[in-house]
């Protein structure tokens, strides 16, 4: 068991760099960030889109990153500053941004609106304080039809979630809004122009040692609840532990574990 270190910390070392930095990439090659630019990683985690962008806005750009969790953002604001834009870390609420209206060119939400209770204010809210003319883009994972590895893995876990007293909503949440027409109406209905929605894809690569236990702590950095009864949490990490064996195997290459992932790429303008 991951014990000694935060939730937070197993996200940055073994999610980000497994899943998290390439789907940056696809972000930032639709989302296409100008020198100069003032930007805001909205739900930024430990923060990998707001270092990865701040290199392209360069030293004339702003990155801010904003988050809910301060775990995320206490292993954020631990890390070496990126090269380029500096950045600053804040602690907030998506539904009621801390900034003026109009104070970013671009707003950038990577696998963040999954978890927003509200994500129609929350798209207001990020129109409101993009400049006119600023522009928006969001990464969302699609569906478990298309993402098989966590699919599958969702299956078995679903088998002994009720003994965390969690659901299968709570569980599923990052892979629940992988339609594309949603995601268009989401953003048309928040006022956002020219809206494209893009699937992109990408493999994950995570270390094969100790890939379940570090992936269900991992993600109680996101969704806390899930570690409430550490020994509860011990037992059901053991079981689905043993019950992957089979599709862990199936996807080993190596030292590792690679499968693709598929997402939606949403860009738009205010
Ligand atoms: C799957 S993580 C993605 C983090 C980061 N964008 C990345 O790509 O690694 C989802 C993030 O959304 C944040 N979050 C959830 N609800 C939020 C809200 N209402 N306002 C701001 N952040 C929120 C969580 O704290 C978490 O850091």
């Amino acid at each position: 068991m991951e014990s000694a270190k935060t939730p937070a910390q197993v996200y940055e070392e073994v999610f980000v760099p497994a899943i998290f930095m390439p789907c940056t990439r696809q972000l930032l090659d639709v989302a296409r960030p100008r020198p100069g630019e003032r930007v805001l990683d909205l739900a930024c985690g430990t923060g990998v889109v707001a270092r990865m962008v701040a290199p392209l806005v360069g030293s004339e750009g702003r990155v801010a990153g904003l988050d809910l969790r301060p775990g995320m953002l206490a292993v954020a604001s631990s890390l070496p500053a990126p090269e380029g834009a500096p950045v600053e870390w804040v602690e907030g609420d998506a539904l009621a941004l801390p900034f003026e209206d109009g104070t970013f060119d671009l707003v950038l939400c990577q696998q963040g609106i999954q978890f927003f209770p509200d994500q129609t204010k929350a798209m207001s809210e990020m129109c409101r304080v993009l400049a006119p003319g600023g522009r928006a883009g969001l990464a969302v994972w699609r569906g478990f039809d298309r993402n098989e590895f966590f699919g599958a893995m969702t299956e078995v876990e679903m088998r002994h979630l009720a003994d965390l007293g969690m659901t299968y909503e709570d569980l599923a949440q990052p892979f629940l809004f992988g339609d594309p027409e949603w995601l268009h109406g989401l953003l048309a209905g928040a006022g956002f122009g020219a809206v494209d929605v893009e699937p992109r894809s990408l493999e994950a690569r995570f270390p094969a040692d100790g890939f379940v236990e570090n992936a269900e702590f991992a993600y109680s950095a996101v969704v806390p609840e899930f570690v409430d009864d550490p020994g509860a949490f011990a037992a059901f990490v053991d079981v689905v532990d043993q019950e992957m064996a089979e599709l862990v195997a199936r996807h080993r290459d190596g030292d590792e574990i690679a499968f693709p992932l598929h997402l939606n790429v949403a860009a738009a303008t205010a």
